[in-house]
């Protein structure tokens, strides 16, 4: 089973979470909140896009699919609003925030208005592409594994939703302006280090200090086990993300994790 389906999810929010999304690894868990304060702005663009794409594209399959990445994305962004409202009560400077908030805004309603419809969607490819090869990384390195707090939760239903719609924006790509491989290629890394560079501005604001976590989490052998993971990731992360820059990439032909049903059964 890997149609994409549109689920109306309602996670349970506590009216209080920390800033420790998984545990001990206060770096990452920066970065998650970080991602999370970006996707209200990124992802209606994302739909937007999309949408000015529709009609252009003949293959009713295909248009199908744009229709409904629609939808999730349209759910995605609306539980990851809901987990920072609730997380931005922590925010070290909500005035430098605020800020960085305005300039996304700004950008993906200036892009929408003035650039071209093939660049909007290579940079939606861009930031596809992606987040498929992080999030089967992060699927592969167990990273959510049974991890218990809220944004993780969201995320791992978000991330086995990218998976399910990881050929749409490469496919609205090729079938409404006819593709092409080195501008998709330089608009993607724009995309990526924009992405990138917002995210960690603002999870840059979550950041917790050593001091503030819990005892367990800052013994010397748990943190050499974070920082194991970490360079694991940081180390492995530039190579998968490489392969979707190559002649051949296709996300059709990704593999998926063995528990991918699993996952999709989970939230379903
Ligand atoms: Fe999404
Ligand atoms: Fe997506």
């Amino acid at each position: 089973m890997n149609s994409i389906t549109v689920r109306k999810m309602t996670f349970d929010f506590p009216d209080d979470m920390d800033l420790m999304v998984i545990p001990g690894d206060r770096i990452s868990s920066a970065f998650l909140i970080g991602a999370s304060l970006l996707l209200p702005y990124l992802e209606p663009y994302l739909i937007r896009t999309m949408r000015k794409a529709i009609p252009l594209v003949e293959d009713k399959k295909v248009q199908e699919e744009m229709k409904l990445f629609c939808g999730q994305e349209a759910n995605h962004f609306k539980q990851h609003a809901q987990v920072n409202d609730i997380l931005r009560q922590y925010c070290k400077d909500p005035e430098a925030l605020a800020t960085l908030e305005a300039e996304m805004e700004a950008d993906y309603r200036g892009w929408s208005k003035n650039r071209s419809l093939k660049w909007n969607l290579a940079y939606s490819e861009g930031f596809e592409a992606f987040t498929s090869a992080v999030t089967l990384m992060t699927f592969e390195m167990g990273m959510l594994d049974d991890v218990t707090h809220p944004l993780a939760k969201v995320t791992e239903w978000h991330f086995m939703e990218e998976l399910e719609h990881r050929t749409v924006a490469f496919d609205a790509y090729k079938h409404a302006v006819g593709g092409g491989y080195l501008f998709k290629n330089r608009v993607a890394l724009f995309a990526q280090w924009h992405l990138l560079s917002y995210g960690w501005r603002m999870g840059k604001l979550f950041l917790m200090d050593e001091a503030d976590m819990a005892p367990e989490y800052r013994t010397a052998e748990f943190q050499r086990q974070v920082r194991n993971r970490g360079l694991k990731m940081l180390t492995k992360a530039p190579f998968v993300v490489l392969k979707t820059y190559l002649p051949g990439y296709k996300p059709h032909k990704l593999q998926l994790p063995e528990r991918f049903a699993e996952l999709q059964a989970k939230y379903s």
